[in-house]
């Protein structure tokens, strides 16, 4: 999704931009720009990779500027498109994220006022809408303008004769770095890091000016004071770390973040008023779901508390009576999906609890109460550490809320198994998903959402078709595609769900499937019916769980290497969905 930054201090302003805007390239993004202020605006954009125009981008004088990565919603990936968008007389540039829903009277109205519009997007009606406005308080004028807009928003502007950026947000991210002489502003802390570690993050209705005498916030023309905070996570968190990929290191950082992710949730936690409700409704989107799903299995069992897990963007359909708590579980905080559910929730006065990897992200400024991961930053557009988390934070929420806490020893295995599994050799089941067009993952019980996931990891970076499936589903339809073509990954585990998995996979075996089987070490009698096995170490059912989850991970990572993919930028997606 759209990554801005601005800069104002005594640097390159399109130096700091270019490379803040390289910082955001996880969320996505089809094209890019920077605008810099000197005092004349000058502006470079264009469609496609930033580091094939980083140069050209960077040679725009001045040291105050504003940048944009552009996500397509309205009107196509092009250099016309992309940000920074000019008012007519060119001499003040926007960056805008999110979604200005009434840009289509706004843009009729003033076209009839005589302003001419170079682009298809919404964006570019901002503006003309501060150039309608302006009398030479440029301040005064965003401020009128955003009044008029309807959707949602962080923007950043800048114009001539004007030493000063003015940033504006609404149900969009939008965060200032606090540097010395120097500011910054962006849509999350990694354009940040290296410059300074002291951060502001706006709220909703916030207008703020960043100038050489400083910054202000202002809600109306009011001002209004928002704290400074520190953010510990260090530039060397951000890089690659020695990996081919990021999805790589994210892959092997998750023993640490599972063992920092459970012990930093801890009985001060959670209020007792979350400890016993009388339903549980979760609400996610993508590998959170998932975390989700897996929530609902192990609450129902262990707690004997009803839960329903939902997907966000479904949520607005689902009619009330909504009863007892609503948790939303989100990696990025700012999934559009994610945060109407909760907006509906509060709405319905339940109580609400997030679960979320970013500080002071916008679903931590809604929810009653938030719980963290310690994931530190995914850049990956494929989730993989921040679904373990999530399962950290949902195994410990499950043990505070259950009388008998009879798995938590146990969960300190995890990370020792993940660190086994991320040895084992599993090039024999890559050359069995190379070639294939379509896979299947089956499940059982607990293993059914991590079929999904798995599945979902498989499809995002390696394009091949992979479904996730209920394994005694198959049966009821998907049988019909099974051949010597379609291999299937079976998760068989020692646990409940073992025996009748064996038997499933043998009806699929006679359905002539390559099987790629996922069990215990040592496990003979899967061994003798599966085509490739991989073993995971055996311990207790829900370490079982994760180390499957972390070998899929490395499964759909290697395939897609395998194929040559773009592994952390999968084609089309992109890593923190602002829109619904
Ligand atoms: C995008 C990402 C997924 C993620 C989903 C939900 O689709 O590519 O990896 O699972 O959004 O994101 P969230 O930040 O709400 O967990």
């Amino acid at each position: 999704m759209c990554g801005i930054v601005g800069y104002i201090g005594f640097r390159s302003a399109a130096s700091v931009i270019v490379e803040g805007l390289q910082k955001l390239e996880y969320r996505g993004y089809d094209s890019f720009g920077v605008a810099t202020n000197n005092p004349r605006i000058d502006v470079y954009k264009c469609e496609g990779k930033i580091s094939e125009k980083a140069q050209a981008a960077q040679r725009l004088h001045g040291s105050i500027g504003v940048g944009h990565t552009r996500w397509a919603t309205h009107g196509v990936p092009s250099d016309r498109n992309a940000h920074p968008h000019l008012d007519c007389t060119g001499r003040i540039a926007v960056v805008h994220n999110g979604i200005i829903e009434n840009y289509a009277a706004l843009t009729r109205e003033l076209e009839e006022r005589g302003h001419r519009f170079r682009s298809e997007t919404d964006t570019e009606v901002v503006a003309h809408l501060i150039e309608e406005y302006y009398r030479g308080d440029l301040v005064a004028a965003v401020r009128q303008a955003i009044a008029r807009l309807k959707g949602s928003y962080a923007l950043l502007v800048t114009a001539e004769g004007h030493e000063e950026i003015v940033a504006a947000r609404d149900s969009s991210p939008l965060v200032l770095g606090i540097g010395d002489q120097e500011l910054f502003a962006a849509s999350d802390v990694t354009p940040l890091l290296g410059y300074t570690e002291r951060v502001v993050y706006l709220e909703d209705g916030d207008l703020a000016t960043l100038d050489r005498e400083g910054w202000h916030v202002y809600r109306a023309d009011t001002p209004v004071r928002r704290e400074i905070e520190h953010v510990s996570w260090d530039v060397e968190t951000v890089r690659k770390g020695g990996f081919r990929h990021y999805m790589l290191k994210e892959i092997f950082e998750q023993p640490k973040v599972f063992y920092d992710t459970l012990h930093g949730i801890t009985p001060e936690s959670l209020p007792e008023r979350y400890r016993r409700p009388s339903e549980i409704t979760v609400v996610a989107c993508g590998s959170s779901y998932h975390a989700g799903l897996v929530f609902k299995y192990l609450c129902e069992s262990t707690c004997r508390i009803p839960v329903r897990a939902e997907l966000g963007s479904e949520f607005k359909y689902f009619t009330p009576p909504l009863k007892g708590i609503v948790m939303v579980i989100t990696q990025s905080g700012e999934t559009a999906d994610t945060l109407a559910a909760l907006k509906k929730a509060k709405a319905y006065n339940c109580p609400t609890l997030a679960i979320t990897n970013v500080l002071g992200s916008s679903v931590t400024r809604i929810a009653d109460h938030t719980l963290y991961m310690r994931a530190g930053p995914e850049i990956s557009v494929a989730a993989t550490k921040s679904f373990v988390a999530q399962l950290a934070v949902l195994m410990q929420l499950v043990n505070l809320m259950s009388p008998k806490n009879d798995f938590a020893e146990s969960l300190e295995r995890a990370n020792s198994a993940i660190e086994e599994v991320l040895l084992q050799d599993i090039s024999r089941a890559v050359e069995i998903c190379r070639p294939a067009q379509h896979l299947f993952y089956v499940g059982r019980g607990l293993f059914y959402p991590i079929a999904l996931e798995g599945a979902l990891k498989m499809k995002e970076i390696s394009y091949i078709h992979a479904e996730g499936y209920a394994a005694g589903e198959l049966k009821h339809g998907p049988f019909a595609l099974l051949s010597e073509e379609t291999p299937v990954v079976a998760l068989c585990s020692p646990g409940d769900t073992y025996s009748i998995m064996l038997s499933n996979i043998k009806e699929m075996k006679a359905r002539n499937a390559p099987i790629i089987g996922i069990g215990a070490r040592g496990d003979r009698e899967l061994i003798d019916i599966v085509d490739v096995f991989i073993p995971i170490p055996e311990c207790h059912e829900l370490v079982q769980m994760i180390s499957t989850s972390v070998l899929l991970q490395l499964l759909a990572y290697q395939t897609a290497v395998a194929l040559d993919r773009d592994v952390d930028q999968p084609r089309n997606l992109a890593k923190s969905v602002t829109v619904e």
